[in-house]
C-alpha cells in the first residue's frame, strides 16, 4: 500500500472525473527579485537601492499563466521548493485557474530564483539559481502521463532539464496531443530529436541565430531561419522580431509569411515571447481548423498588449481586456 500506489491513488481523483486539459506546460517557475538603484554594484562593493519588489517569472509558468488568462483550462507541471516561494508561487497559479496538482515540492533544493538588480538607465545584472526546476524527474512526469496524454496542446522550454522536456514532448507526440516547443534560453547543441517533437517550434532572433549559425537580424533572414529549422524536422516554425512581429513557415514547399504585429508605445517588453506563446497555445487549443498564420497574428496581438505596462506576468492580458476580434 506504499509508494507508487498510493501517489496513484491521491493523484487522479481530482482530475480523472473532469474534462481534459486545453494547454499542459512542463517547465519552470522562478521567483524574480528585482531591486532598483541607481547604478550597478562593483565586485565586493553593497550600495543601497531606492526600491525592491517580488514578481513571478519562469519561462514555463509565464506561458501557462498567459494561456490560463485567455481561457484556456490549463495545467502546470513543475517543481518548487518547500519554501514560502514555492507556497506563493502554487498561490499564483490558483489565482489564475491554473490546476497544481502535479505541482510537486521539493526539500532538496530552492525554489528557483532570479536575483535581479536594474540601474536608472535600465541595465541589469541577474543571477539565476534553477534550483527545484532541476529536480523535475521522470517518476513525476509518469504521474501526469494520464493529463498529458488526453490534453489539446503541450508546452516545453529548456529552464528545467532538457531530458525532462524531450520526454514530456515524446509522451505528448505518442498521444496525438499537438506539441509547441520554445527553445529558451538556447542551447548551441540542442539534440536533434526537439526538432522532430516539435509541431511548432517557436523561438526569437537570437536563439534562432544561435541554432542555425547565421544571423538573424530582419524578416529576409528570419525567413531563411525558418527554412534551415524546418528542415531539421518540426510540423511548423516561428521566429519573433520583436516590433516586427514574426515570420511563420508551414510546409517546406510553401513560402514563409511575415506578419506584422501592430504598432504600440512599448513600456516593458519583458516576457512580451512568453505571451506570445502561451497565446499561441490557447488559439491552437481553441481554434484546431485556425491557420497557423492567423494564430501567430492573434498571439501577436496578444504580446503587443503586454509589452505596453510594467512586468511579466502583471501585464499580460485576460479575455475581458482584449477585443471580440480575438476570440
Ligand atoms: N515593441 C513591440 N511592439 C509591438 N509588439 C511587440 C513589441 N515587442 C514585442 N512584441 C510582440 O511580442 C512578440 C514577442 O516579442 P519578442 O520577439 O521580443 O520575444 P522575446 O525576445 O522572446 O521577448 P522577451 O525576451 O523580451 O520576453 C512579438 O512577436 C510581438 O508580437
Ligand atoms: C516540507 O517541510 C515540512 C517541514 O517544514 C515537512 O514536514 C514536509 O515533509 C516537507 N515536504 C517535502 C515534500 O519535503
Ligand atoms: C530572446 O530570448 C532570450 C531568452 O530566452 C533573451 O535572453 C534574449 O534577449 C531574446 N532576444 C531578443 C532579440 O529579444
Amino acid at each position: 500500500m506504499h509508494g507508487p500506489l498510493n501517489r496513484n491513488h491521491l493523484m487522479f481523483i481530482p482530475v480523472m472525473t473532469e474534462e481534459a486539459f486545453d494547454v499542459i506546460v512542463v517547465g519552470s517557475c522562478m521567483t524574480d527579485l528585482v531591486s532598483q538603484s541607481a547604478r550597478l554594484p562593483k565586485e565586493g562593493e553593497t550600495i543601497h537601492g531606492h526600491n525592491f519588489f517580488i514578481g513571478f517569472g519562469g519561462k514555463g509558468a509565464n506561458q501557462c499563466i498567459q494561456a490560463a488568462r485567455l481561457g484556456a483550462k490549463t495545467a502546470m507541471v513543475a517543481k518548487v521548493g518547500n519554501d514560502s516561494f514555492g507556497d506563493s508561487y502554487t498561490q499564483n497559479f490558483k489565482d489564475n485557474g491554473v490546476y497544481t496538482g502535479f505541482v510537486g515540492r521539493t526539500s532538496e533544493a530552492a525554489t528557483g530564483v532570479a536575483s535581479i538588480i536594474v540601474n536608472d538607465a535600465g541595465e541589469n545584472a541577474i543571477v539565476i539559481v534553477a534550483g527545484a526546476n532541476m529536480k523535475l524527474n521522470k517518476e513525476e512526469l509518469q504521474d501526469a502521463l494520464p493529463v498529458i496524454s488526453s490534453a489539446k496542446v503541450l508546452i516545453c522550454q529548456l529552464e528545467i532539464s532538457p531530458q525532462m522536456s524531450l520526454r514530456a514532448l515524446r509522451m505528448a507526440q505518442e498521444n496525438k496531443v499537438t506539441t509547441i516547443f520554445n527553445p529558451a534560453p538556447a542551447i548551441p547543441d540542442l539534440d536533434p530529436d526537439f526538432y522532430r517533437l516539435s509541431d511548432v517550434f517557436c523561438c526569437n532572433e537570437s536563439e534562432a541565430e544561435l541554432l542555425t549559425g547565421s544571423s538573424v537580424n530582419n524578416v529576409e533572414e528570419a525567413r531563411c531561419a525558418t527554412r534551415e529549422l524546418l528542415r531539421r524536422g518540426c510540423g511548423a516554425v516561428i521566429i519573433t522580431l520583436g516590433a516586427q512581429g514574426c515570420v511563420v513557415l508551414e510546409a517546406p514547399e510553401s513560402t514563409s509569411k511575415h506578419v506584422p504585429t501592430s504598432p504600440v508605445s512599448a513600456v516593458d517588453t519583458t516576457g512580451a515571447g512568453d505571451s506570445f506563446i502561451g497565446a499561441l497555445a490557447y488559439y491552437v487549443a481553441h481554434y484546431p481548423a485556425m491557420r497557423l498564420e492567423e494564430v501567430a497574428r492573434r498571439a501577436g496581438q496578444v504580446a503587443a498588449v503586454s509589452v505596453q505596462s510594467m512586468g511579466t506576468q502583471s501585464s499580460y492580458p485576460h479575455k475581458r481586456d482584449l477585443g471580440a476580434e480575438l476570440f
